[in-house]
């Protein structure tokens, strides 16, 4: 089938190349130039593992391409995904102007009938939205939601072995759901995986799908919290409380809080959409409100709880900027939190990450040191605090670390090394709920 994904993004790229491993003939479009020439000399402009050899391989065999030119691509398609950002608005809801402007392209420029699919994350009613900005097009477009429920560092995985593929679409729409199924087809295990619904089920899926685990995450800080005041270990009611099958083990780790470009937020645009129809979501409000304050736990913990309120001057390492592992994103990081937060009180940043150096620095520019080297930035510190669990860390050389710190303190906030015993090393060390003696 011909398709074209608009939006050559985490999502937009990594669809677009496993549609086409499946056998598709694709076309990426953007309208970041930049972004269509690196891809064009062979590149990829962001980091995403096994994404570099998919790509490759379908480019070489002439199945996936690039374009800096929507419209046109759009013109060649039979089916064209929306895959743009949809970012917050200062009120929360969800920025819906790059998808509208995207709907108005291809309404100009559709040459046969064509199925348009919103997989960008849209709150309820963009479908009906976009029915009407396509409603005159020269060529009928059927509007088709399916929200996209990969994430970042193994994305491929999670489009290729999808727990499920949620599609909204008109239940008289046979047109659609056959293009829709037949496209999933190689990925949903013979269909079982497709969930089919009307539009505003879909577009509702995902924001609950999102909210729902990061109400997990902000409860189990919550109970890290009452942890440290009670004597109680998290890991062990983790542990206790996830082996519940009704319950599960995922998502119930306590940290820095949640970042990335898409739970901070889908809570909010889901609080929004709420108020818009006169219901208050208050587990969700509560889950951002939870997760603001986890935000800032470091921060506090170091300037309180270890240098007398007083961070000026103090060298503080940052191992990991990336708001998770395996991907160079660092949107709503919890890094650039504690970041902003030394910088604010006066400390020197010096940090490390083995992918998101570049969007740092682009951030931060010399208002913080980075090191290739993740020993280079300890180099003297008072403190060493570590945001995200990159499997480097996990096991790092401590006697190294210590012979170049100026002072053994270590603040694990993925609680990644609570069980070292760091203390017999002679470190100071401090995770998120965890006891450490
Ligand atoms: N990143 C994730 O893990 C993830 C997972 C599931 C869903 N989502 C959702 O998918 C959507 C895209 O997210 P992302 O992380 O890939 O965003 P992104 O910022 O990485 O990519 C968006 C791309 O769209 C392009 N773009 C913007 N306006 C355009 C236009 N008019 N025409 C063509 N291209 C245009 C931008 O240049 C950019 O390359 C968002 O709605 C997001 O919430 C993201």
């Amino acid at each position: 089938m011909k398709l074209c994904m608009v939006g050559t993004g985490y999502v937009g790229l990594v669809s677009g190349a496993c549609f086409a491993e499946t056998g598709n003939d694709v076309i990426c479009a953007d309208i970041d130039a930049d972004k269509v020439a690196i891809l064009e000399k062979g590149d990829i402009p962001i980091f995403e593992p096994g994404l570099d050899t998919m790509v490759e391989r379908n480019r070489a065999a002439g199945r996936l391409s690039f374009s800096a030119d929507p419209p046109k691509a759009m013109a060649e398609s039979q089916v064209i995904f929306v895959a743009v950002g949809t970012p917050p608005r200062s009120d929360g809801a969800a920025d819906l102007s790059a998808v509208d402007k995207v709907a108005e392209t291809v309404a100009a420029n559709v040459t046969q009938e064509t199925v348009l699919v919103l997989k960008s994350t849209v709150p309820v009613g963009t479908n009906e939205r976009v029915r009407r900005i396509v409603k005159d097009a020269k060529h009928r477009i059927h509007v088709v939601s399916n929200p996209e429920f990969l994430k970042e560092g193994d994305a491929i995985n999670d489009f290729m072995k999808p727990d499920r593929i949620v599609i909204g679409c008109d239940d008289d729409d046979d047109f659609a759901r056959d293009i829709m199924a037949r496209l999933y087809h190689p990925v949903s295990l013979g269909q079982d995986r497709i969930i089919f619904m009307n539009p505003t089920s879909a577009e509702l899926t995902k924001y609950v799908a999102n909210t729902m685990l990061a109400m997990r995450i902000s409860f189990m800080n919550e109970v890290a919290a009452l942890c440290e005041k009670v004597d109680a270990d998290v890991h062990a009611v983790r542990r206790g409380v996830g082996s519940d099958f009704r319950i599960g083990s995922k998502f119930l780790y306590a940290g820095p809080g949640y970042g990335g470009s898409c739970f901070p937020k889908d809570v909010v645009a889901l609080v929004h959409t709420g108020r818009e129809h006169g219901v208050e979501i208050e587990l969700a409000a509560a889950t951002d409100r939870v997760n603001q304050r986890q935000k800032g736990v470091l921060a506090r913990k170091l300037k309180h709880v270890y240098f007398d309120g007083d961070l000026r001057g103090k060298k503080v390492c940052v191992w990991g900027i990336a708001f998770k592992p395996r991907t160079d994103d660092i949107r709503e990081s919890a890094s650039l939190q504690l970041i902003d937060a030394l910088l604010a009180e006066g400390a020197e940043v010096h940090a490390h990450d083995p992918e998101a150096m570049d969007h740092a620095r682009a951030v931060y520019g010399d208002r913080i040191t980075l090191h290739e080297d993740a020993y280079a930035a300890a180099e003297k510190a008072d403190a060493l605090v570590l945001v995200t669990e990159w499997r480097m860390y996990q096991n790092p050389d401590f006697n190294r670390l210590k012979a170049r710190m100026n002072r053994p303190l270590l603040l694990d906030g993925r609680n990644i090394w609570s069980t070292y015993k760091l203390a017999n090393q002679g470190f100071t060390y401090e995770g998120i709920g965890v006891r450490t003696s």
